[in-house]
């Protein structure tokens, strides 16, 4: 099953009376973004107005996607809650365990060799619980989405940031972490900020060598990597009709650079003739009947000042090709101005790489592009200064590609096709030029260049560009290289120039595959047993967490008094940890190992009070739990910021850390722990943060009480025997505390289904 057609019927059935509501309600003329949100109301049919940026709404989206890294802690939660199957449709992509070195065929034996527990354990839960599976090298999770799953109008999550690529088909798509996953698959609703509104307005029309690349591009430099925060951007205007439906989708991936929620673009003919081409014109020919609700209202384009809460204008026609960077996908600059930026920053001109593909741009539309420069080199007689690799991001798009001979012009400059999966644009990369400490500078068309995020080197200055920009740049192997307006020289010592690449939008033979990949679930998995080694150092089943009695609440320990920043990371470190995302007691080893501890100023050396010893934060919390005595950590402003990985509560809360007493949280990092049956409070009087000592003990003297409103009081003896009562707030409402009654919001659940 590829897609679910009467799923979509019933999305799209109910979406006229619940657009007329909402536009009812809210008063005005409604954006697109507005016309989805509301039809994908937990509740239903609109009763009321929600506050941009203010309320929280429960939605019931329509789909879930996961890629292998978060799937892992997501799928072992999942079950937790006793369900023989999803409630929503869901699919796992084996993409990011796969290292791009030596091409596709070694990359992915090594890659089945080295992960094929965690591969095998993916397997075997998808089928279990009516998961579609995607094997490795089946291709990258958003590039499947989007021929497979996406759909104007359909609401979905995923567990990985750029899941909001689905936009360019004209969904609300958003990158989510593993908890909120869990609770959609489980049946629950899907929590959001109601989202504020940026509209782009795109006029004209691209053309030479600006491609849709440049369009978020340039956006990223005008809005920076924080700009798009807590809003969705919607894309609107005669220009947007003129830009291809994977070029929208790329657009749309890279929105997750500038920390949007999402962003989206109407329906539109390019949205049709890639749902035909994909084989869904079932899904086009729904889409015609209510093509006026899958996009934003007239009035709303019309005058978009007026209803968006921030409006932006591009004109296509003069929009000059961008490359940006390094270090940040927000630093703009127009190719022709980089040589004179660099050589004033010290940024080495030599390119060494250039990289093509990843779920940003591979689209067959790009890949022609690129490779008709690709080809002119070789007509040109212009041996590439740089080495080249591509990503395909499916291998639907691959098998296409390469019966096309488009890959074929790759290779024949000498370049590595890697397999079908992330590869360098996530760190997977064994680099066959290893650089160490020499500055050096890849191109690439993916979409994100912080420091490292290619080949883990920090000395490595990445450049974002579109596919056929970064063609041209690798063939000169310099960064000041303006193909507009340069010539090369080629090896019979003639100048030659790069005429401006020509691309097709879609096959013209249509898409084709041998094998996609996929692997449907059965549709009984009872049978089916999950594969998990009990001696594997990289998965482990979960055991549902015990509730935290009252009792175990009185002569708690301080585990850590964290100063300043204490994002997820630094309660879950990343990087080398991310091997045991599926063992919990394993990666509990990296528990808090980042924060900086208030007293000493050190970060993992915090004090044993059972014997006054010194250790780092997993030692010492496990003595505690080996004593059978709990513990809480105090925290200052914003704890738990950053990624919204679950590790960062489940952590603690499996080691048995009770309570997170901090100045305030960052709000998915509370709820994680309410999930997990923590209790997550906040100083009512921030000032007693410095009341807290290093040899404190805690008692909850009405934690019987517990109840919505009613703030907590903890009395807090210190080691010369003199007391502070301290209040505490929190936000836990009913459901929540019978969460932490029960021992975790999944505790609940399986209860509810026995
Ligand atoms: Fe993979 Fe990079 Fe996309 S890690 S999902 S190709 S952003």
């Amino acid at each position: 099953m590829a897609f679910d057609i009467e799923m979509i019927k019933k999305v799209y059935s109910q979406m006229a009376e619940r657009v007329d509501k909402a536009r009812e309600i809210v008063g005005k003329p409604l954006t697109l973004s507005e016309k989805i949100l509301y039809n994908h109301l937990w509740d239903g049919i609109p009763s009321k107005a929600f506050a941009r940026g203010k309320d929280y709404v429960d939605f019931a989206p329509d789909r879930i996607a996961c890629q292998d890294a978060t799937a892992q802690m997501a799928l072992l939660q999942f079950m937790q809650a006793g369900k023989t199957k999803v409630a929503v449709p869901t699919t796992v992509h084996c993409d990011h365990l796969i290292q791009a070195k030596q091409g596709a065929k070694a990359d992915l034996k090594r890659a089945n060799e080295t992960s094929n527990e965690v591969f095998d354990f993916l397997e075997s839960v998808s089928d279990k619980y009516g998961i579609g599976f995607w094997k490795p090298g089946a291709g990258i999770i958003h590039q499947v989405v989007l021929e497979n799953y996406a759909f104007p109008g359909g609401m979905m999550i995923g567990t990985d940031s750029h899941t909001v690529n689905a936009g360019g088909l004209g969904m609300v798509a958003i990158g989510v972490g593993g908890a909120d996953a869990v609770d959609v698959m489980a049946g629950m609703p899907w929590e959001l900020k109601f989202p504020k509104l940026i509209g782009v307005k795109l006029t004209g029309e691209l053309n030479g060598w600006t491609a849709s690349k440049d369009v978020i591009l340039k956006v990223a430099g005008i809005l920076t990597v924080k700009g798009g925060t807590g809003a969705i951007v919607e894309y609107f205007g005669p220009g947007a009709k003129n830009l291809s439906c994977t070029g929208k989708g790329t657009i749309c991936n890279m929105g997750a650079e500038i920390g949007a929620t999402t962003s989206t673009f109407g329906y539109d003919d390019s949205m049709e003739r890639f749902l035909r081409a994909t084989d869904r014109s079932d899904i086009a020919d729904e889409a015609n009947k209510i093509r006026e609700h899958l996009t934003g209202d007239d009035a709303v384009y019309a005058n978009p000042e007026k209803y968006f809460d921030e409006v932006i204008e591009i004109d296509l026609t003069t929009l000059r090709p961008h490359l940006n960077g390094p270090f940040t996908p927000d630093l703009a600059t127009p190719v022709g101005e980089l040589g004179e930026k660099a050589r004033k920053n010290d940024w080495p001109l030599k390119v060494d790489w250039g990289l093509i593909g990843s779920c940003t741009n591979s689209s067959y539309e790009d890949l022609t592009r690129a490779a008709s420069i690709a080809q002119q080199a070789i007509d040109k007689k212009l041996k590439p200064k740089s080495d080249f690799g591509i990503n395909p991001g499916s291998e639907q798009i691959r098998f296409t590609a390469e019966r096309d001979g488009l890959l074929k012009v790759f290779e024949n400059l000498g370049a590595t096709i890697f397999t079908n999966a992330c590869g360098p644009c996530i760190g997977q990369w064994d680099r066959s030029d290893r650089k160490g400490e020499e500055k050096n500078t890849i191109v690439h068309s993916f979409n994100r260049n912080f420091s490292k995020r290619a080949d883990g080197n920090p000395n490595t200055h990445a450049f974002v560009g579109s596919p056929e920009m970064v063609a041209a740049i690798a063939i000169s192997g310099r960064l000041d290289f303006d193909p507009m307006n340069d010539t090369l020289l080629n090896e019979d010592g003639q100048e030659v120039k790069l005429e401006i690449p020509q691309g097709i939008e879609l096959p013209p033979k249509g898409f084709d595959v041998e094998d996609n990949g996929y692997l449907e679930p059965v549709e009984d998995g009872s049978k089916i047993d999950v594969k998990v080694s009990l001696t594997s150092e990289r998965l482990q089943l979960l055991e549902p967490f015990l509730p935290i009695k009252d009792s175990e609440l009185q002569g708690m320990k301080l585990l850590i008094k964290a100063f300043g920043k204490c994002t997820t990371d630094h309660i879950s470190m990343a990087g080398p940890w991310l091997r045991f995302r599926g063992h919990l007691d394993n990666i509990a080893n990296n528990t808090l190992i980042g924060a900086v501890n208030a007293f000493g100023k050190k970060t993992n050396f915090v004090k044993n009070q059972l014997n006054g010893e010194f250790g780092g934060v997993p030692d010492v919390q496990r003595q505690y739990k080996a004593a059978g005595i709990k513990t809480i950590v105090v925290g200052d402003h914003n704890y738990g910021e950053g990624s919204s990985r679950e590790h960062a509560a489940m952590q603690p809360r499996f080691l048995g850390v009770a309570a997170v007493l901090v100045k305030s949280f960052a709000r998915i990092h509370e709820t994680n722990l309410k999930k997990q049956g923590m209790l997550g409070l906040t100083f009512a009087n921030e000032a007693d943060y410095d009341k807290i000592q290093e040899d404190d003990t805690f008692n909850f003297v009405d934690i019987a009480d517990f109840a919505p409103g009613k703030p907590l009081m903890i009395e807090v003896v210190h080691k010369d025997g003199s007391k502070d009562m301290i209040k505490a707030n929190h936000t836990y409402n009913e459901a929540q505390i019978v969460w932490y009654r029960e021992g975790s919001a999944l505790n609940l659940i399986k209860k509810q289904n026995a």
